[in-house]
C-alpha cells in the first residue's frame, strides 16, 4: 500500500527533522560524503535555501526533502535553481515520494516565473522530470559534468558556466 503523506513548504521546527532525514537518507550511498545535512543547513543559515519542501506523513514525521538555492550563470543572478539535495527516508523509498517532491518543486518554481532548474545526479532517474543535457551550459565544477543536467522553466535556455550556491564549495569559500 503506498505511504499516505502529504507534501508542504518546510515550517519553523523542521530543520531538526529535515537534517536527521538527509543524514538517514544519503548514508547508505556509496556516493555520498556523508555532510548532505550540513549542506542544506549551511544553504539556510546563508539564507540560500529558496525552496525547501518537505513530505510528511499521516503521522506528522517528516518523510522526504527537497532543497532548491539560487545560481549564477557566468557570475550573474538569472533566477535559476540548483535541485538538491532530494531525500526520502530509507524504509519509504521507491513508492513515489522522491517524484512526487521533485515535482512540486519544480511546478512551484514555474509558477513563481523562474527561469529554470539544474540538477546533478544519476541521469536515469532525474531525466524523466524533464532534465535532459543542455550544450552551451555547463557547471562551474568539472567533476559534475557528466551528471549535470538542466532544464529551462521560462524564457530561452542560458549559455555559460553555472555556479552553484556558495554552501556548495565549502565553508571556506
Ligand atoms: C533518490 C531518492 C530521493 C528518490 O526518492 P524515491 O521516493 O525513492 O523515488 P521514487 O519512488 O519517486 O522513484 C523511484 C524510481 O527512482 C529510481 N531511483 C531511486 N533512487 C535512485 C537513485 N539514487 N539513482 C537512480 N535511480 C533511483 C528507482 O529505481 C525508481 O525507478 P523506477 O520507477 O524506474 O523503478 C531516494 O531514493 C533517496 O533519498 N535516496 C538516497 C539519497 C539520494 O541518493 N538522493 C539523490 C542524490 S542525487
Amino acid at each position: 500500500m503506498s505511504p499516505s503523506y502529504s507534501i508542504r513548504p518546510e515550517a519553523a521546527g523542521d530543520q531538526a527533522a529535515i537534517h536527521d532525514l538527509v543524514e538517514r537518507a544519503f548514508a547508505p550511498m556509496p556516493f555520498s560524503d556523508g555532510d548532505e545535512q550540513d549542506l542544506v543547513d549551511a544553504l539556510r543559515d546563508a539564507g540560500d535555501l529558496a525552496l525547501s519542501l518537505v513530505a510528511v506523513s499521516a503521522q506528522g514525521t517528516v518523510i522526504g526533502h527537497v532543497g532548491f538555492s539560487p545560481v549564477t550563470i557566468d557570475h550573474k543572478a538569472c533566477d535559476w535553481f540548483q535541485m538538491a539535495p532530494v531525500s526520502v527516508t530509507p524504509e519509504l523509498q521507491h513508492q513515489g515520494i522522491g517524484s512526487a517532491l521533485i515535482r512540486a518543486g519544480i511546478e512551484q518554481l514555474r509558477s513563481a516565473g523562474a527561469g529554470g532548474v539544474a540538477v546533478v545526479g544519476n541521469p536515469v532517474y532525474y531525466e524523466r522530470f524533464g532534465f535532459a543535457v543542455q550544450d552551451g551550459l555547463t557547471p562551474e565544477s568539472e567533476r559534475d559534468l557528466p551528471y549535470f543536467r538542466a532544464q529551462a522553466l521560462a524564457g530561452d535556455m542560458p549559455q555559460g558556466t553555472l555556479r552553484y550556491a556558495p554552501a556548495f564549495y565549502g565553508p571556506q569559500q
